[in-house]
């Protein structure tokens, strides 16, 4: 079918909409009517090239959330009509890693960059002159219609709000996740979150509900500092630099058992300040990201070793996505869950650079993206 979507042709140019064919649905694949896709900070990463997809035209977008249209042939789990989530994360459930219930490290993940569906290696979209297009990990999300593996979608309560669906598909998972998966925090631990934007948010989030006793929120833009405060941080600074000294006097020295990094755009020069403020024996979970192709780290592997301390990297939070989704879905049903306060604005799919924009400036913990008639 024709649609359009958001994509890129080159790095360090805006999103254009363009006019796109996207194939039926094959064996064991879906077809979604889209209803919302959420503006994560990785998408941006595609357009200055520091997450390279395999080829361009990109197709953005890896958080979302829509209706079934179609079914391929062998698919069970799905029927028209249902509503989903899609996952950037996809699980097959029968890799050793979907087995040994490591789901965000599914064998199907190789393929997140590559462009091409993982039921046969083809290609399913196409621009208006027949190029090949490579979606986000699988999915690109912006676009009013997508064809999905099954293994990328997961089923949700029909009650449950579009917009607040989509950020399942990537932030609140991998944030939350973070904190209670990769970082493990556990009641009366001393956490510090590192980058309170939409990850971050979801992060601090996590470690409340998980009982730390205090959790600093970093952030260099004032107003997300104060929007931390109210999700639950027990203070908030502009920089590391400038929290250090508070952490060590509120800990009386100790530090903080688990550091959550979801800044931005992440440098390897940076490392060195969020272990000095992660605690002997504690984590910093390494959950934002920068350049692929940097690999250079300011880091004293002596304090490493003689404190004993851990980085840790995660994806997804590690958290697993047809089991955790659903679950974050319903804390968010009984008010365990603020995802509702975590998006700041919603825009149409030509407003996307305008989207963008608004992040960079520090202006949306989370900027929506809805889908109207004006799109199918
Ligand atoms: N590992 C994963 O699975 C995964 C999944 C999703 C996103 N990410 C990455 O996580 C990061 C955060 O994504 P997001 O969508 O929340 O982005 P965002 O832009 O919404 O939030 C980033 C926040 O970091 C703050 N910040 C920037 N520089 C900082 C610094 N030096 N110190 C402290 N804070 C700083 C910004 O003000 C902003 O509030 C991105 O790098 C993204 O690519 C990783
Ligand atoms: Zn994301
Ligand atoms: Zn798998």
């Amino acid at each position: 079918m024709k649609t359009k979507g958001a994509l890129l042709r080159e790095h360090n140019k805006p999103w254009a909409i363009e006019e796109i064919e996207i194939g039926d649905p094959k064996a064991h694949e879906i077809k979604i009517k889209m209803e919302a896709a959420g503006m994560c900070h990785s998408d941006h990463h595609l357009m200055t090239g520091g997450i390279p997809m395999a080829g361009f035209p990109i197709l953005g977008g890896h958080e979302g959330a829509g209706v079934v249209a179609e079914v391929g042939e062998g698919v069970t789990d799905f029927e028209v009509g249902d509503h989903v989530v899609l996952s950037f994360i996809p699980s097959c459930g029968k890799c050793p890693s979907c087995q040994s219930g490591m789901a965000n490290l599914c064998d199907f993940g190789a393929m997140l960059l590559q462009g091409e569906a993982v039921s046969d290696n083809t290609f399913r979209i196409h621009t208006a002159a027949g190029e090949n297009v490579y979606p986000m990990t699988l999915l690109g999300t912006f676009a009013p219609y997508m064809v999905v593996h099954e293994a990328s979608a997961v089923k949700i309560d029909k009650d449950i709000p579009f917009e607040i669906a989509a950020l399942c598909g990537c932030g609140i998972p991998t944030g939350y996740g973070s904190s209670t998966r990769s970082g493990d925090v556990r009641p009366g631990e001393d956490v510090a979150i590192v980058g309170v934007g939409g990850v971050g948010t979801a992060a601090l989030q996590g470690a409340v509900i998980s009982g730390a006793r205090n959790v600093f929120a970093i952030d260099p833009v004032e107003w997300k500092r104060e929007q931390a405060l109210k999700f639950g941080a027990t203070a908030a600074f502009a920089s590391v630099e400038e929290a250090a000294m508070s952490i060590a006097e509120t800990t009386h020295g100790g530090m903080c058992q688990k550091v959550v990094v979801t800044v931005g755009e992440v440098h390897g020069k940076d490392v060195d300040s969020w272990m000095g403020i992660t605690a002997k024996g504690g984590t910093c979970v390494l959950t934002g990201m920068g350049n692929m192709l940097e690999s250079d780290v300011t880091l004293n592997l002596a304090m490493l070793t003689l404190l004993q301390k851990n980085l840790q990297g995660s994806i997804f939070g590690g958290a697993n996505p047809k089991l955790d989704i659903p679950q974050l879905l319903s804390m968010y049903k009984i008010g365990k869950l603020n995802i509702a306060d975590m998006i700041t604005r919603q825009y149409r799919l030509d407003q996307i650079n305008e989207g963008y924009q608004d992040m960079l400036d520090g202006r949306n913990i989370r900027g929506v993206i809805r889908y109207t008639e004006e799109d199918w």
